[in-house]
């Protein structure tokens, strides 16, 4: 009940704070069958990457992995309803079939089975933006998601897309970043507005709350020594697990997630750990955290890393963004205590999503209280 209480009581911080913003950050409609919802994907990067992407329910596109040069963005069409994931894949070489070259593995980081065209999920770790693009009280719920591990900065920005429900929602407030990559990570100051800019969807009128504390020299030490990919040689050559800090990491360094290496109850809220109250976050949760306020870090994390939003939006997913990572929902938390509502009958707030059986679960409590 006290859960319950939680949960009802994020919901309802987040009814109102809606400003008269209007931004036309427009993808065309189309009809396909019954896809009629873009996803943009973009990247970036300054280099290739192979986005992939894994239908869990609705209908998903016939495109389920494919090549993006840097600068380069292509759309996919989805279903209304439809719930997955898309992720990138770094290092990938495939032959003319579009399988891997002599061996099961195309890709360093998320790759999924050696095959271009992804059926299965990604390999740890892969950074994950996860939608339910028609859950409870029809409402769209997506997040960006660390639980695998991290491997590549990335956005969500939603498109209202003519919706005017969507339309009267800022962008500062439904478009989160995660940049855990030193390379990719301006400075304190960043300020992406400067002479009329846009940004990943906002302006100055409405700003993006961005992350102030990390630096170039935190951003590149977040990842737990131990759950380094490639973890460089230093004293010990890997003897011991924390070795000197002073040890240069390498530039690309994706991170696995503490579930994801060590595949224990504690770290992945399985087991005896399966349940709000039981699961707490870890050593690797909180340094994500640290880096990516708005990511998603365990399993049991919903309250601070999902965003919900009316259902009718198209989003685009955007790789390697740049400026820094936000703290959209913590900030909201932090303010609501003292606002109050608008009543505008939009609900933008913290919930559950329903990826897979164990947040299922969740999702139903989150629907019976709110009905
Ligand atoms: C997608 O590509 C087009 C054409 O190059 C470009 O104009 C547009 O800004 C890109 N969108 C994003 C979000 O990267
Ligand atoms: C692998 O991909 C990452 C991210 O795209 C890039 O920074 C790195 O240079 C690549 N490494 C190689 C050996 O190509």
């Amino acid at each position: 009940m006290a859960d319950g209480i939680l949960l009802l009581a994020t919901l309802l911080f987040a009814i109102g704070g809606l400003g008269e913003h209007h931004m036309k950050y427009h993808v065309e409609k189309r009809q396909s069958g019954s896809r009629d919802t873009p996803l943009l994907i973009a990247n970036w990067c300054d280099n290739d990457i192979h986005p992939g992407l894994l239908t869990q329910g609705g209908d998903g596109p016939p495109e389920t992995g494919f090549h993006l040069s840097p600068g380069s963005n292509q759309t996919v069409y989805v279903a209304s309803d439809w719930q997955g994931r898309i992720w990138g894949r770094t290092n990938c070489s495939f032959d003319d079939s579009g399988q891997a070259q002599g061996g099961s593995t195309a890709c360093s980081t998320g790759d999924c089975g050696g095959a271009l065209a992804c059926e299965i999920a990604g390999a740890s770790p892969a950074t994950l933006a996860e939608f339910t693009l028609s859950g409870s009280q029809s409402q769209a719920f997506y997040d960006i998601s660390l639980v695998d591990g991290y491997n590549l900065p990335m956005a969500i920005v939603m498109v209202p897309n003519g919706n005017s429900q969507l339309e009267d929602i800022p962008g500062s407030q439904t478009n989160p970043s995660c940049v855990g990559s030193v390379g990719d990570l301006a400075a304190q100051n960043f300020n992406p507005y400067s002479g009329g800019q846009q940004f990943l969807g906002t302006d100055s009128q409405s700003p993006l709350p961005f992350e102030i504390k990390n630096d170039a020299s935190t951003v590149a030490q977040w990842c737990p020594w131990d759950l380094q990919v490639d973890t460089p040689k230093g004293p010990g050559d890997g003897v011991y697990s924390y070795p000197d800090d002073d040890v240069k990491r390498p530039p690309f360094n994706p991170c696995l997630s503490a579930c994801a290496k060590y595949n224990k109850d504690d770290y992945c809220c399985t087991g005896s750990y399966d349940g709000s109250g039981k699961c707490y976050s870890n050593y690797y949760s909180k340094s994500a955290k640290s880096v990516c306020p708005d990511a998603y870090s365990f399993a049991y994390d919903d309250q601070d890393s999902t965003f919900i939003v009316p259902e009718g939006g198209a989003f685009q997913i955007i790789f390697c963004p740049g400026g820094r990572s936000t703290n959209i929902i913590a900030l909201k938390n932090g303010q609501s205590s003292g606002s109050s509502s608008s009543g505008s009958g939009t609900n933008l707030g913290i919930g559950r999503l329903v990826i897979d059986g164990r947040v299922r679960r969740r999702l139903l409590l989150f629907s019976l209280l709110v009905t």
